[in-house]
């Protein structure tokens, strides 16, 4: 990557995404925003990165921006820098419309985009909208990225922000139920993380399967699979799981932070 790389907003994302990008390529040289003093020196020590003085001097220094702020201070932020055209930034923040965005950052180029803490290790699935090749190049070495053409079908994918963190307390919840008759907690959590694992990877070795012929392969009728289903069925587990992303939707069509 030939661009200058910076940070505006350094919180939890922008260090998933400063340690995935480390990993991929350790010559990148990135310029931090200062504003979280902690965070942005613990960083630009860890990998020999340098923390500017002010937002602008991050701007001034770099072509490629990822903005990672909290909604409600992406307004602010961008309000207090100049930029120019040669800029393309890139904003993570979950709500935030593209129209608004374009306004607040003209006369530079701007972006959605979706990544997940599991860009720390190069694994994630990030949502870009709209497409854009600089962009695209960035994400790509954090994961798989998925070119978005509309913001409604952007909104619709960006639950899955959430629904990434659902399935944490999901696992969560199963290793400390399977952790018991003697079971370590290292085996359990282990255990549930291999079969997830199993079953994303025959989920996506498969593409010409439907999931639920994968699921009805196994869920043979009598069988215990069989068995928790219904009990999942008859308690609406689904449903109220259809009805989380909803409420996520809702929020990020109403453009609520
Ligand atoms: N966390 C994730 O895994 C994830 C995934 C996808 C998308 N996102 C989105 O990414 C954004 C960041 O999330 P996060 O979890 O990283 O939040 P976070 O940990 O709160 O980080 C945001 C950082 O931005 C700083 N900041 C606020 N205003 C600023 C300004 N004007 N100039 C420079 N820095 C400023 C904050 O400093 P203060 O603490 O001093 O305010 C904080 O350090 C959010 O919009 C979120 O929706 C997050």
């Amino acid at each position: 990557l030939i661009e200058k790389l910076g940070i505006i907003g350094v919180g939890h994302l922008a260090s998933y995404l400063v340690d995935g990008l480390m990993l991929a390529n350790p010559e990148i040289e990135i310029v931090l925003s200062p504003r979280n003093v902690a965070k942005a020196s613990s960083l630009a020590k860890k990998y020999g990165l340098t923390v500017a003085s002010s937002n602008q001097s991050v701007a001034d220094r770099s072509d490629l921006l990822l903005l990672t702020t909290r909604p409600q201070d992406i307004s602010i932020a961008l309000a207090e820098v100049r930029l120019s055209n040669r800029h393309l930034v890139v904003c993570t923040a979950a709500v935030a419309a593209l129209e608004d965005l374009r306004r607040l950052a003209h006369p530079a180029n701007i972006l959605r985009a979706m990544p997940l803490s599991c860009a720390a290790i190069c694994k994630s699935p990030t949502l870009l909208f709209p497409g854009n090749a600089r962009a695209q190049e960035l994400f790509e070495m954090l994961g798989q990225v998925h070119v978005v053409n509309t913001q409604q079908q952007f909104m619709r994918l960006s639950t899955m922000g959430a629904f990434y963190g659902w399935i944490f307390a999901l696992l969560d919840q199963t290793v400390a139920w399977v952790e018991q008759d003697g079971v370590s907690k290292d085996v359990a959590r282990q255990l549930v993380l291999e079969t997830v694992r199993g079953a994303s990877e025959l989920g996506l070795a498969t593409p010409e399967k439907e999931l639920a012929s994968l699921l009805n392969e196994l869920a043979t009728p009598g069988g215990i699979t069989h068995q928790g289903l219904a009990l999942l069925e008859e308690r609406e587990s689904f449903v109220a799981w259809s009805q989380a992303l909803e409420v996520i939707l809702h929020r990020l069509r109403e453009n609520k932070s």
